[in-house]
C-alpha cells in the first residue's frame, strides 16, 4: 500500500515543471560548473587554486594558562550550521582533525545529541559543543547568539568566532510559510544566514587572528536568469501565488542570493571597512548523496542520485565536503571566491551573481527584513519581560 502511494507520489511529481526542471537544467548547470573548471585555465592566466594552511591556536588570554585542559580555550571556534546531517556533519568531522573548536548548530536537540555522542565515541577529547537554532526563525537565531555568548563568557574562552560556515539549507516541496512570515526555502536558504551572519558579526570581528565566514551555495543558482530583488521576492512570498509550488525556481533563487549577499559582504569588509577584515567565501559541493531530497517522493530522489552516478556527476560525500574544507582553510586573500571541484580549486559563478547594483539591492532588501525582525523581536521580549 504504501509502496503504491509511493509511486503514485513520484508519478504526480514526474508532471510537475519542477520536476522537469531539476531533471534538466540543474543537470546542465552542474556539467557547466565541471566544464568551466575544466577549461578556465585554457582561458584565462589567473590563479584559480589555492592551498589550505594549517590552523593554529588563538594567542593566549592573559587570564589563562596554556596547558592541559585549558589549551582547549585557546583553539578556534568554527560554528557549523546542519551540523546534523550529509555535509554539515561531515565538515563538522573534518573541521575537529583539522584543531577547531567546533559549535554545532542544528534544529534537533535529539540529532544534536546524537552526532555529538557518535563523534565523542569515536574521540573522547573532541572538542565540540551543541546549540539549537532553527534558521527559519529569527526568535531561535537571537536565542542561539545569546547563548553562544553566554557560553564563551562561561567557559572562559576569547569573546570571538574564527569561523562560520551557513551550511544549513532545505529542497521544500510543500508551500509553507514561516513563523516570521516568510516563505519556508527562502527562509531556511537565504532570510537565516544572512540574519544569523549579521548577529554573529561582531564576534567574527572581535577575533583575534583573521576570521571568515563560508556561504555553502549550488550550482543551481546558474539557472537564474533575472531576479526582482523587493520584499515580496526576497521573503518568498511572492511565490505563494503560484498555483504550483515551483520548488525548483525557489531553491535556485535562494542559492543565486546567498552568492549575491556574500560578494556584496565581501566587498563591504574588505572595501570599505577598515578594521580587521572578516573573509567571506562561497562554496558549492557539487552533487553529493545526502538527505537534501528528503521532501521528493522516494523513487524520484534515488532516480536522480543514479542518474547522477550514471553521468559521472555524483560525488562521495568526502570529495563534496572538501569545497567547504578548501574554502575554510585558504589563505584570507581568496575572499569573494567561489570554491569548486575540491583540491582548493574556485570557479567563477554565473555572470548575474557578479550584478553589483543586484547584490546592492539585495543587500538593502535584506537590511530591511532584518531590522523588521529586529524590531518584532525586540518588542516581544520586553513584553514578556512585562508579563514576568
Ligand atoms: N547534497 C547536494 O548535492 C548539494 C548540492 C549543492 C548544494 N548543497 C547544499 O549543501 C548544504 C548541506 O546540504 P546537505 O546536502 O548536507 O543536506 P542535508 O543532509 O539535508 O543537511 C541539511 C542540514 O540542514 C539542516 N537544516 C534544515 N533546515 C534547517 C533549519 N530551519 N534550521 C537549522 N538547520 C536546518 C538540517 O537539519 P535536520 O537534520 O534537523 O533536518 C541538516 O542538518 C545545503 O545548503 C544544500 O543546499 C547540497
Amino acid at each position: 500500500m504504501t509502496l503504491v502511494k509511493e509511486l503514485m507520489e513520484a508519478i504526480h511529481f514526474a508532471c510537475t515543471f519542477s520536476f522537469w526542471r531539476m531533471g534538466i537544467l540543474w543537470t546542465f548547470a552542474l556539467l557547466y560548473s565541471y566544464i568551466k573548471l575544466r577549461t578556465q585555465n585554457i582561458f584565462t592566466r589567473k590563479k584559480t587554486t589555492y592551498h589550505r594552511s594549517a590552523v593554529s591556536p588563538l594567542p593566549p588570554m592573559a587570564s589563562s594558562s596554556t596547558s592541559g585542559k585549558t589549551f582547549g580555550r585557546r583553539l578556534p571556534i568554527c560554528i557549523i550550521t546542519g551540523g546534523t546531517s550529509g555535509l554539515g556533519a561531515a565538515a563538522a568531522l573534518a573541521l575537529l582533525k583539522e584543531g577547531f573548536f567546533v559549535v554545532l548548530a542544528g534544529r534537533s536537540s535529539h540529532k544534536l545529541s546524537k552526532v555529538i555522542s557518535d563523534i565523542r565515541r569515536k574521540n573522547k577529547e573532541a572538542h565540540l559543543e551543541g546549540f539549537k537554532v532553527d534558521l527559519s526563525s529569527f526568535s531561535s537565531i537571537m536565542k542561539f547568539k545569546n547563548s553562544l555568548e553566554k557560553w564563551l563568557l562561561d567557559s572562559d574562552m576569547h569573546q570571538s568566532v574564527q569561523l562560520l560556515i551557513n551550511n544549513a539549507g532545505i529542497l521544500a516541496t510543500t508551500s509553507q510559510l514561516t513563523n516570521d512570515g516568510h516563505e519556508r526555502m527562502m527562509g531556511t536558504n537565504y532570510i537565516g544566514p544572512f540574519s544569523l551572519t549579521q548577529v554573529l558579526l561582531p564576534l567574527l570581528k572581535n577575533s583575534p587572528v583573521p576570521s571568515r565566514i563560508v556561504n555553502v551555495s549550488s550550482f543551481t543558482h546558474r539557472n537564474v536568469s533575472s531576479f526582482r530583488p523587493d520584499q515580496e521576492t526576497v521573503s518568498g512570498r511572492s511565490f505563494s501565488e503560484y498555483k504550483n509550488y515551483p520548488c525548483a525556481e525557489i531553491y535556485e533563487y535562494s542559492k543565486l542570493c546567498v552568492l549575491l549577499f556574500s560578494y556584496e559582504l565581501h566587498r563591504q569588509l574588505h572595501l570599505t571597512d577598515g578594521s580587521q577584515p572578516v573573509s567571506v567565501m562561497a562554496v558549492d559541493p557539487g552533487a553529493v548523496k545526502t538527505n537534501i531530497m528528503r521532501e521528493l517522493p522516494w523513487f524520484i530522489s534515488q532516480a536522480a542520485f543514479a542518474s547522477l552516478w550514471f553521468l559521472g556527476l555524483l560525488q562521495s560525500r568526502r570529495v563534496g565536503v572538501s569545497s567547504t574544507l578548501d574554502a575554510a582553510l585558504a589563505p584570507p586573500e581568496t575572499s569573494g571566491l567561489y570554491f569548486f571541484g575540491g583540491n582548493g580549486r574556485t570557479v567563477d559563478s554565473s555572470a548575474l551573481s557578479y550584478n553589483i547594483k543586484l547584490s546592492r539591492e539585495l543587500w538593502a532588501t535584506s537590511c530591511d527584513i532584518f531590522q523588521d525582525s529586529l524590531l518584532i523581536y525586540n518588542r516581544d521580549s520586553v513584553s514578556s519581560e512585562k508579563a514576568d
